[in-house]
């Protein structure tokens, strides 16, 4: 087997700058990315397996429907990319129908990308795995010189595109281009526009797991950034705005109070929102025009139960 990890420390102070800055801001908000700290990692796990978010269970069923001609419209690939892989599992049955002689992870969580990547080591002896460990948003670039081959495919799945805004997002993808290269393809998975209620549901489950997801990230800014959130004086707040065809994600300050993080002090006043997440949905052909202001051509689609697949060149 071949296996190779290359940790990309983040930049000392990453955390502690976006957070402060994102505290001072107006309104409030912290990038979702810092939701996936370990305990982040196991919550983001059990939303997937709650009855109101369907989003990772509907892509896997369309995956595993469509896979053939999925591997068939891609054709040959030497090299699959997929940035954000986290516990590496969707990427096995790309593996498992395209046969690349290259698979390059990336993640900002280093330490279980490399014992996932190396778990898909042992499994696909023909395969050279390199997991890199670092914040794609920043560093994407430096994946470059990792990339041997060059049919490559870059696997972008579960809706991870819709935690951009869309100029974000269009951004990101152009980015994606330049990785791939002008012979490359991008296969990406995104949640459909769909009932307003359906939506609301599954970013507030009755189990109230995406509700400990969000909270966690104050718990994660105490135990990193020796801040003093009391995590009771915050209510997990999802909404779905349809004028802007996204779930938002807040935490809502129950009380006036004051916080320390990180050595600074910050007011929230009663009812003050802490803007943590936005979760796009899209219809086809909006998303379509967004790859296509990156330059992707879209290739084919599939859809199935509010939930989209594509295929650009
Ligand atoms: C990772 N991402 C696609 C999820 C989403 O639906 O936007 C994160 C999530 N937030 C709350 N529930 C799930």
């Amino acid at each position: 087997m071949t296996f190779r990890f290359v940790d990309f420390p983040a930049v000392d102070g990453d955390l502690r700058a976006d957070v402060l800055a994102g505290l001072a801001a107006q309104p409030k908000a912290i990038p979702p990315k810092y939701f996936y700290d370990e305990a982040g990692c196991r919550l983001f796990e059990a939303i997937c397996a709650q009855p109101e978010y369907a989003l990772c269970r509907t892509e896997h069923a369309l995956m595993q429907a469509r896979l053939p001609e999925i591997a068939a419209a891609i054709g040959a690939v030497d090299c699959v990319i997929e940035p954000g892989a986290g516990d590496c599992v969707k990427v096995r049955a790309l593996l498992d129908a395209l046969h690349p002689g290259q698979l390059v992870v990336l993640d900002i969580a280093g330490a279980p990308l490399a014992a996932a990547a190396e778990r898909i080591a042992d499994d696909y002896p023909s395969v050279a795995v390199t997991a890199l460990g670092m914040d794609f948003i920043y560093k994407l670039e430096a994946a470059a010189p990792y990339l041997t081959t060059d049919q490559r495919l870059v696997y972008y799945p579960g809706s991870s595109i819709g935690n951009f805004a869309p100029s974000d997002a269009a951004a990101l993808l152009a980015r994606f281009r330049q990785l791939a290269g002008e012979s490359g393809q991008l296969l990406i998975g995104f949640d459909l526009k769909k009932d307003p209620v359906q939506l609301h549901h599954a970013y507030n489950d009755a189990a109230g797991v995406t509700a400990a997801f969000n909270l966690n990230l104050l718990a994660r800014l105490n135990r990193e950034l020796e801040a003093d959130f009391d995590l009771s004086q915050f209510r997990h707040y999802a909404f779905y705005n349809p004028a802007a065809g996204r779930i938002e994600m807040h935490l809502v300050s129950l009380i006036e109070q004051s916080v320390n993080v990180a050595g600074q002090r910050f007011h929230f006043n009663l009812g003050e929102a802490l803007h943590t997440e936005n979760a796009y949905k899209f219809r086809s052909d909006e998303f379509s025009a967004i790859a296509a202001s990156a330059n992707w051509r879209l290739i084919r689609g599939w859809e199935g139960d509010g939930f989209a697949v594509q295929l650009y060149g």
